[in-house]
């Protein structure tokens, strides 16, 4: 279950938007999905695929890795890092899920020292098979093992297509419509998280589910939709600053997940939504300083969950002091919803917009639910803003001149 509560933002101050500013929004629906439907994005319908080939290779090589690598980057890792951290044990994951995202040296050294090649499995991961970064790193880790330890999962055409072929390598693909940081709900995702034991049935029911709510064209039933005409309103105020802040360390990764679907899908022409992550409790006594005294530019997004999952306690103690007796048996599941609460309450009595979108659990379903719903609100906001939230030229240049300047 996946609530959606912005009553807050009419509280706010300066800027504010009002219930009916909202609400005139509802006539676009339609258009805007009729414009996004006619852009031939496939992310809303993927989630109706059928995942047994997934599951059937999984249940093939089930307890012979130890560990397995994610060789890819951006849009091929940050979907991947989300579900580890989210659905899986934070201390004694089995097998372990290493994922690189970068061409750092060291850290590529010393996941090197520390792999046992016959028991890992390398995933490469690139839609284009092109990419730089991932190439290097796939070009370092095939000269350490056997082909039979990597499969591919890419696009219909390039490098990756081409090698898997050659060599017989198990490839899967990533459908020709779907963008990177579009694909967390295919073969990208769903293969290493069904290796890591992830139910991916739940999660793709969770992503059916508010695909359907993002095909409606009723406001109160379509949240991407209310979440992205938020965001506009507000940013047409002079908020263009997006922070989300889960009460929970396992939605941490989700947090960056979603600053780059929002960052590399909204920034351009000159617009664009600046997202930050924060994580409640740790970022009280780092940032919310700066969310209720500095300047009206940010909108704050809590993410919450009624049902952690853990009963443990702070204990009792004979110790009777005003500083502590107010957390004595106390549960810690209560301290951090309390925590939340109170934060929200500070944030909205400084008028600042705030909302809250509120799981009951975390675990696939409600995941899957919310991966839907930000890639929803990320399309209608691109409609918004009348820019292709599914392109990325800006990236381009930056890789023209990494490659001009390794030739030189
Ligand atoms: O969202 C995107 O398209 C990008 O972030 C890509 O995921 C990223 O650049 C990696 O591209 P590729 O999957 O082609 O290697």
């Amino acid at each position: 279950m996946i609530q959606f509560n912005y009553t807050n933002l009419f509280k706010a101050k300066d800027p504010q938007i009002t219930e009916e500013e909202l609400k005139d929004t509802a006539n676009l629906i339609a258009k805007y999905l009729e414009n996004i439907k006619a852009k031939d994005q496939g992310f809303y319908e993927i989630v109706n695929e059928d995942p047994s080939g997934i599951l059937e290779y999984a249940a093939q090589v089930k307890g012979q890795f130890d560990d397995i690598v994610i060789l890819g980057i951006g849009g091929s890792a940050l979907g991947n890092i989300c579900l580890r951290d989210t659905l899986t044990h934070p201390f004694k994951a089995s097998p372990r899920l290493r994922i690189i995202d970068n061409v750092d040296p060291y850290l590529i050294e010393k996941l090197d020292e520390t792999l046992n090649y016959d028991r890992t499995l390398f995933i490469v991961i690139s839609k284009s098979g092109g990419t730089p970064e991932t190439l290097a790193q796939y070009m370092y880790f095939k000269e350490k093992t056997a082909s039979e330890n990597f499969v591919f999962i890419t696009g219909k055409e390039g490098f990756l297509r081409e090698t898997g072929e050659k060599e017989n390598i198990k490839t899967f693909s990533v459908p020709e419509n779907v963008g990177g940081r579009f694909s967390v709900l295919t073969a990208v995702g769903l293969l290493p998280a069904a290796l890591i034991g992830i139910d991916i049935k739940n999660l793709l029911k969770g992503g059916q589910e508010m695909a359907r709510k993002f095909l409606s064209e009723e406001f109160n039933t379509n949240l991407s939709f209310q979440f992205a005409a938020i965001q506009y309103l507000l940013n047409q105020k002079g908020v263009n600053i997006n922070v989300m802040m889960p009460y929970t360390n396992r939605l941490k990764t989700f947090a960056d997940w979603y600053s780059q679907l929002l960052a590399e899908s909204i920034g351009k022409d000159g617009k664009g939504i600046t997202p930050v992550s924060a994580l409640g409790t740790t970022d009280q006594h780092s940032q919310v300083q700066l969310y209720n005294e500095g300047p009206r530019d940010k909108m704050i997004i809590f993410l919450e969950v009624e049902n952690h999952e853990s009963e443990i306690k702070i204990p009792d103690s004979d110790v009777n002091h005003e500083k502590i007796n107010f957390l004595k048996n106390v549960q810690f599941a209560h301290l951090i919803n309390a925590e939340k609460r109170a934060t929200e309450g500070a944030i909205t009595d400084y008028g600042k917009a705030n909302m809250t979108f509120k799981i009951d659990k975390v675990n696939e379903k409600n995941l899957g639910g919310l991966f839907m719903a930000f890639e929803g609100a990320t399309a209608f906001l691109g409609e918004f803003f009348q820019i292709d939230a599914f392109n990325q030229p800006g990236v381009e240049l930056g890789k023209k001149l990494t490659k001009k300047y390794l030739e030189n």
